[in-house]
């Protein structure tokens, strides 16, 4: 008769256990990875936009500042996104016959405003306000990346409570002088610890890690 169990059987078995258990742990830590990875947090996404506006030439190569367009990002929680007139103070001028500015002479004409889509979002449970992370020396460039290196806006940061969570236990190596705030490519002379720790007394900046700070 043959046996029941034949001689591989136990090391059948252990395999299936193996994999059983290989199973559970990806099952449980695949959506774990996932909520972390890019891909949702929507990172490195382009938004197609109502003008191919490029913060390469008008930033790097023009040399505008982010404020002139981005008007509120110093007194409100919201930058602002730049109305036609903005555009049109140089753009009446320069490239007003260029296709791709059709839409910004259609706005002008018709009155009706360009609709900038968003790129960057926390829900709206979530309070953000960027005029104290301005005032406070959080520069643009550490949340929202080289924005004069991108041909079109891109997420550059997680934007989850974790990321979050991590400057404002520590904000101090995060810091930079007002004065270099919408600065691209700024590093610290020296020891970025110590200047961070300058900062903090000189700007009076606290460590806020109580719910309430973000969620009102
Ligand atoms: C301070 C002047 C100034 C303002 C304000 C300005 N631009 Fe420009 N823009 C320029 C110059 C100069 C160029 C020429 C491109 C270059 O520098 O190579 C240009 C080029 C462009 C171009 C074509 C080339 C490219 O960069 O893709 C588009 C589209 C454009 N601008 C859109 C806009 C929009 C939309 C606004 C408003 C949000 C705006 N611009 C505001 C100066 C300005
Ligand atoms: C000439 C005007 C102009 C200047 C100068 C400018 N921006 Fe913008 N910015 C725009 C426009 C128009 C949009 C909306 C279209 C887009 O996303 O490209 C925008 C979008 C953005 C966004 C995406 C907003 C979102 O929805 O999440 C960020 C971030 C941003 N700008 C940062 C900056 C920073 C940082 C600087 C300075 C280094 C700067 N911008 C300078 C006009 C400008
Ligand atoms: C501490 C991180 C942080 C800093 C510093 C920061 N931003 Fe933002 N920015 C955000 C977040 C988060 C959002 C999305 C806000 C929302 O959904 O309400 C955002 C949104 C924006 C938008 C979209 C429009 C709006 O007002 O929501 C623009 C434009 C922008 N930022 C520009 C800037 C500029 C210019 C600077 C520097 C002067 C800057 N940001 C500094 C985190 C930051
Ligand atoms: C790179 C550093 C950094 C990041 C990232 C950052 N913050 Fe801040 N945040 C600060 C600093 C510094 C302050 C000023 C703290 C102080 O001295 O009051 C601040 C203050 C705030 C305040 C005002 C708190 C109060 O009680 O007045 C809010 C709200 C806030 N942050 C929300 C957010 C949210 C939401 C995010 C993520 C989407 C975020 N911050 C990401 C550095 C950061
Ligand atoms: C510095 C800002 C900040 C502070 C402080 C903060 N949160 Fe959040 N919280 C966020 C942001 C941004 C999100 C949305 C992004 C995300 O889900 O990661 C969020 C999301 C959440 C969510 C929804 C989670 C989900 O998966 O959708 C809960 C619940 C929450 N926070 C609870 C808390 C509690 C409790 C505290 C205090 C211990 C706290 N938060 C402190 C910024 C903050």
């Amino acid at each position: 008769m043959r046996p029941l169990f034949p001689p591989g059987s136990n090391s059948v078995f252990r395999l299936v256990l193996v994999g059983a258990a290989l199973s559970v742990v990806t099952l449980v830590a695949a959506p774990m990875i996932y909520v972390r990875s890019p891909l949702h947090t929507d990172e490195n996404h382009v938004v197609a936009q109502p003008i191919d506006f490029d913060h390469r030439h008008h930033v790097r190569d023009d040399g505008i500042d982010c404020r002139f367009c981005h008007f509120s990002v110093e007194t409100s929680p919201s930058a602002g996104l730049p109305a036609t007139d903005v555009c049109l103070g140089c753009h009446a001028q320069i490239w007003n016959k260029s296709p791709l500015l059709a839409p910004l002479r259609r706005s002008f004409f018709t009155g009706e405003p360009l609709h900038w889509k968003r790129v960057s979002r926390v829900p709206d449970f979530v309070y953000f306000d960027h005029a104290i992370h301005v005032a406070k020396g959080v520069g643009c460039e550490t949340c929202h990346g080289r924005v004069d290196q991108m041909p079109a806006i891109a997420q550059k940061a997680p934007l989850t409570m974790g990321w979050c969570l991590d400057c404002h236990r520590d904000p101090a190596p995060n810091l930079r002088p007002r004065s270099a705030i919408t600065a691209m490519g700024w590093k610290p002379e020296g020891d970025p610890r110590r200047l961070g720790e300058a900062l903090m007394t000189a700007y009076h900046v606290h460590t806020r890690t109580s719910c309430t700070a973000c969620h009102r």
